[in-house]
């Protein structure tokens, strides 16, 4: 082995007195590949390992170092000894994994979405004191909510949410409806939403909201009505649009809300409980059907209520209707933002800046790459091997670490014995 690489630096020697010096820095470099600690890819790997990772760690903004290790250490059950603000966020972390789940075996991805708009849709922006001013604080967990009418069906969602709350001591109800709400939205093939968490929740039932905050589905006039309520929760034209999107999943029960067909050929199947009316024909997935369903109004088996209906009558919303039928990626991208908007109306957060659990916070910090552990025949040269190879450089004149100094001379007698020697073959 040792006489292989003796030689084959020698014989690049030759090879490398006849090209131009760039050339043959590179050559020489890549005979050595993991001698030289000037090697670019080399230093880039070792520089990698000592340069903090840019992907960032997990966060929980507002927790010391010690407290989120902890929290990162525990299991879901015991992690209420690390709790750090209103909600912890290995707690967050593994409920969310549970509403996957759930989201999977009973696809009730609508209702989730439902249950976290109503529990934050109640938010009055003109009051200023938490919890009076409502929004996203659990309270939508209370029966005295609950009975409202626009909220007929939600225990549903209730129960479904159940075990996860039981489970997860750790996460309070606030933020366990908004993070339904998004893992469902997500799961349903739906933008992204960057959330945060960490919402307070109420504590008695005396501190709901009353009733008559949220919208109803046929006013006499259904585009001011949307105006006067969701302008009451700081949301303007095209947050009404964008998230009346969210139509694009689900059903409406007449049992329920009044509004739409027992059933239809899209829903007498399922998936979940048979019945109602939906908005798409694909009613468990998230795209921007809605836009284009509720603006050609041709199937009868497809619901449009009156206020879905404003979105195109009325002019300023018909710009971000129209967009949207046209545009997914705009829909999304408005619709992320403003359910992240949304989430977050009349919540007190504990820490005040929230708490991130985002998948990229989540991501494995990536090793330093090492060639060695990928290659299957490439070792890392012993110290005797590199002083032999160091020698060799050296004995003509170059270095392993500096390019070779030109020998001008040598190369004029290569060449004139290059010559005579093909002059003689012609000859011959
Ligand atoms: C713009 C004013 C809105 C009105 C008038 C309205 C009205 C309604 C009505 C009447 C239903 C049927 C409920 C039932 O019978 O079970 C419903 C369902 C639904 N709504 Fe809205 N909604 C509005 C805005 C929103 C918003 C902002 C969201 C979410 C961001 C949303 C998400 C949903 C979902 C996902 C369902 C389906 C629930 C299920 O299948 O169980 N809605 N809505």
């Amino acid at each position: 082995m040792a006489e292989l690489l003796s030689s084959s630096a020698s014989l690049s020697y030759i090879g490398a007195c006849l090209l131009p010096p760039a050339s043959r820095r590179a050559m020489i470099r890549s005979a050595l590949p993991r001698f030289s600690p000037r090697r670019p890819a080399y230093f880039r790997a070792v520089a990698a390992s000592l340069r903090p990772s840019p992907v960032p760690s997990p966060v929980h903004l507002g927790c010391s170092r010690g407290a989120l290790g902890r929290a990162f250490r525990s299991s879901h059950g015991s992690a209420a000894a690390a709790k750090c603000g209103a909600s912890d966020p290995a707690q967050l972390r593994s409920a969310r994994e549970d509403i996957r789940g759930l989201l999977k075996s009973k696809y009730c991805h609508p209702i989730l979405i439902r249950l976290g708009w109503h529990d934050a849709g109640t938010y009055d922006k003109s009051i200023k004191e938490w919890p009076q001013r409502g929004g996203a604080n659990g309270s939508l967990r209370f029966d005295a909510e609950l009975k409202h009418g626009a909220n007929a069906g939600l225990i549903n969602a209730l129960n479904l949410l159940k075990p996860i709350k039981e489970k997860y001591a750790g996460v309070t109800y606030a933020d366990l409806f908004q993070l339904a709400s998004a893992t469902a939205v997500e799961e349903a093939g739906g933008p992204k939403i960057p959330m945060k968490y960490g919402r307070l929740d109420v504590t008695g039932p005396e501190q709901c909201p009353e009733e008559g905050k949220l919208p109803a589905a046929g006013p006499p006039s259904p585009a001011s009505h949307l105006r006067e309520v969701f302008y009451r929760m700081g949301l303007d034209d095209k947050e009404i649009v964008a998230l009346s999107g969210a139509h694009t999943l689900g059903r409406s029960r007449p049992e329920r809300s009044g509004w739409g067909k027992p059933e239809t050929k899209y829903t007498n199947d399922g998936p979940g409980a048979p019945g109602g009316q939906s908005w798409t024909v694909q009613w468990l997935k998230f795209d921007n059907s809605y836009f284009k369903d509720v603006k050609e109004q041709k199937d009868e088996d497809l619901l449009v209520l009156p206020t879905d209906a404003a979105l195109f009558d009325d002019p300023s919303f018909k710009v971000y209707a129209e967009r949207y039928a046209e545009d997914q990626d705009a829909f999304f991208k408005d619709y992320a933002e403003a359910h992240s908007k949304l989430s977050n109306l009349g919540a007190k957060f504990d820490p005040p800046e929230g708490i991130s659990i985002s998948d990229d916070a989540e991501a494995p910090v990536p090793e330093p790459f090492k060639a060695a552990k990928y290659s299957s025949g490439k070792r890392e040269l012993s110290e005797a091997m590199k002083q032999k190879i160091r020698s060799e450089y050296e004995a003509v004149g170059g270095s392993p670490d500096k390019p070779l100094t030109s020998n001008y001379f040598l190369n004029i007698i290569i060449f004139v014995a290059l010559l005579a020697i093909l002059t003689s073959l012609l000859g011959n």
